[in-house]
């Protein structure tokens, strides 16, 4: 990487590390999508639209870094990055269907389910759920089989019912429901913070790290990933549709179960800042190499989308 990209915060530009790091990803998804050879054309069509949409790369970028601290191959780590964002990417085609949040926008681009059809739109997300596991399972991911039957497993368990899943039910039955601040908390941890905690684990994972180098890393993405659906929830109440590519305002017109619904935007950014100031805490024992997921937690806190 070079030393422009290294400017993560300071210059936050096309040449900044995410912006670099995002192209590679995007490269290596494009690479990675199935070949269509018949009318399943479609479903490719629709994953490659979704993927393609843009997005932060917030996820992968925190892959690639934390592989990176662990001494791993760039080749490895851009596979489970890519695995990463194809799951991630799937949680928003389907949280954007009207049966979830019913939502016409996504990525300043009209939903999967807008532009192609609902039907479309959950096959798109249930195969890029699914190619997520294909990447992982595969020997040029790690030529250990072990580790990428522990990748594979916590990223399935990242997802899943105690996961993001589970994360997106309760969000979806505490409508118009008031939750308390600890039951915000874990509906949030679970949503989000489950898989940015894996993509932070990920890089541990393939680098076979300490036990106590893999809780530092995976203590900076708890953190970040609660600081990051604060800001989320911030931004939906304060934002608007243009600079956030999705619809504003939809959380309170939902009744959503928010720490900004219980406690105002004031506190929500307070909690968000402590949050990014402690996760920055768990770095130190990695010292410089941990430069760009410092910088990662300030642009978490002062993203605009
Ligand atoms: C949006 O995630 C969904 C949440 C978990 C809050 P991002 O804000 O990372 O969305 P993209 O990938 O940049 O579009
Ligand atoms: C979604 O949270 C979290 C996911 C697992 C996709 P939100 O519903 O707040 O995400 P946005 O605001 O639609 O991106
Ligand atoms: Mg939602
Ligand atoms: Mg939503
Ligand atoms: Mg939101």
């Amino acid at each position: 990487m070079t030393d422009i990209g290294n400017n993560l915060v300071k210059d936050n530009s096309a040449t900044s590390a995410l912006a670099i790091a995002a192209e590679k990803i995007e490269e290596k998804l494009l690479k990675l999508l199935p070949k269509a050879v018949d009318l399943e054309k479609q479903v490719i069509d629709a994953m490659e639209y979704a993927l393609m949409a843009g997005g932060k790369r917030i996820r992968p970028f925190l892959v690639l870094e934390s592989a990176k601290i662990f001494g791993v191959g760039e080749s490895s780590a851009l596979r489970v990055a890519a695995a990463v964002e194809c799951a991630h990417t799937y949680s928003l085609i389907h949280d954007d269907l009207p049966c979830m949040d019913d939502d016409d926008m996504r990525r300043g681009q009209p939903s999967v389910h807008k532009k192609f059809d609902e039907a479309t739109a959950v096959l798109a997300g249930d195969a890029l759920l699914t190619l997520a596991f294909e990447i992982l399972s595969h020997d040029q991911t790690h030529a250990d089989a072990r580790v990428r039957c522990e990748l594979i497993s916590f990223i399935a368990k990242a997802l899943g019912a105690n996961g993001m899943v589970g994360g997106q039910m309760i969000d979806l039955l505490a409508e118009n429901r008031e939750l308390d601040r600890i039951s915000i908390t874990r509906l949030q941890r679970m949503k989000t913070g489950a898989l940015i905690v894996f993509s932070g684990e990920a890089g541990a994972i393939l680098g076979k790290a300490s036990p106590q180098r893999r809780n530092a890393i995976m203590g900076y993405a708890h953190d970040v990933g609660l600081a990051f659906q604060i800001i989320d929830d911030l931004l939906d109440e304060e934002g608007s549709t243009e600079e956030l590519g999705k619809t504003a305002g939809k959380d309170s017109a939902a009744g959503k179960a928010t720490l900004v619904s219980l406690v105002g935007t004031e506190q929500a950014r307070t909690m968000a800042h402590m949050l990014t100031d402690q996760a920055v805490q768990h770095l130190e024992l990695f010292g410089d190499k941990a430069e760009n997921l410092r910088n990662l937690a300030k642009f978490i806190i002062n993203r605009a989308n």
